[in-house]
């Protein structure tokens, strides 16, 4: 077996590929916070709207779309499997105690990563299908001529159902990425006093201002009315 096929089908290869996968999720989400962040400026969403459209008509960043949802694919399919091989390593060793810290921790993983992937399908009914696949953007375009996402974004927002859910979902976020940061390093054999110490804070951080800041957003809406 190739190197390659041994990288998608050993049980260390998988771990690392979902590793490497997560990790460039989190720089897609510190990018998508950050433009999301222009929906706090009160112009009437027209700097949203215009980086918005910076980012759809940009083919660079196009490309990097299409690794991204391919990443997404990668990462939930590994976990599955994974999750599907410990189980049965666990059904077959039946000496071995199966309540350890790490197996729980892997159980959350899952519970918290299958709520993120009904998460991302109703994103992307919310936001990204409508505006990429239809012919007439029902939220129609701003005063600069381009798509009014932030009126998307506002109708969707402000109701308060969506707007919990959202919020509700942002903290599964913060506590798969709690986990999820500091664990990837370890993957990837990132091993030292020093550096796994200040892996763990900036790995804390991360899961509480990335997911408080998307939090924010419905939070905005809703009080907005
Ligand atoms: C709660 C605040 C959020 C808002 C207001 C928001 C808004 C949007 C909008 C308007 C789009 C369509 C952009 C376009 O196609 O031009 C989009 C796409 C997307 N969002 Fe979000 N988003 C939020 C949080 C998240 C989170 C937390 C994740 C991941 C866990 C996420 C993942 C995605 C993905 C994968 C896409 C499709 C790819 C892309 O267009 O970049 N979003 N979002």
């Amino acid at each position: 077996m190739n190197k390659f096929a041994v990288l998608f089908t050993s049980s260390i290869g998988r771990k690392l590929v979902m590793s490497l996968t997560g990790l460039f999720l989190c720089s897609f989400l510190i990018i998508h916070c950050a433009i999301n962040a222009c929906l706090f400026i009160n112009d009437g969403g027209l700097t949203f709207n215009a980086a918005a459209h910076f980012m759809s008509s940009n083919i660079l960043i196009r490309t990097i779309e299409i690794a991204l949802f391919a990443g997404f694919i990668i990462h939930i399919m590994q976990s599955v499997v994974l999750t599907m091989q410990n189980k049965k390593a666990r059904g077959s060793n039946s000496y071995m105690v199966s309540n350890t810290a790490a197996s729980k921790q892997s159980t959350n993983m899952g519970i918290l990563g299958t709520v993120l992937f009904f998460f991302i399908v109703v994103h992307l009914i919310n936001f990204f299908i409508g505006l990429r696949f239809s012919a007439a953007y029902a939220y129609g375009y701003d005063a600069n001529g381009h798509h009014d996402v932030y009126s998307n974004i506002a109708a969707v927002f402000s109701q308060p159902a969506y707007a919990i859910f959202y919020i509700v979902c942002m903290i599964a976020l913060g506590l798969h990425l709690h986990h999820g940061f500091s664990s990837s390093f370890q993957t990837l054999g990132v091993n030292h006093p020093y550096y796994t110490k200040l892996i763990i804070n900036v790995g804390y951080l991360f899961s509480v201002i990335i997911p408080a800041t998307f939090a924010a957003m419905p939070v905005y809406f809703l009080i907005k009315g």
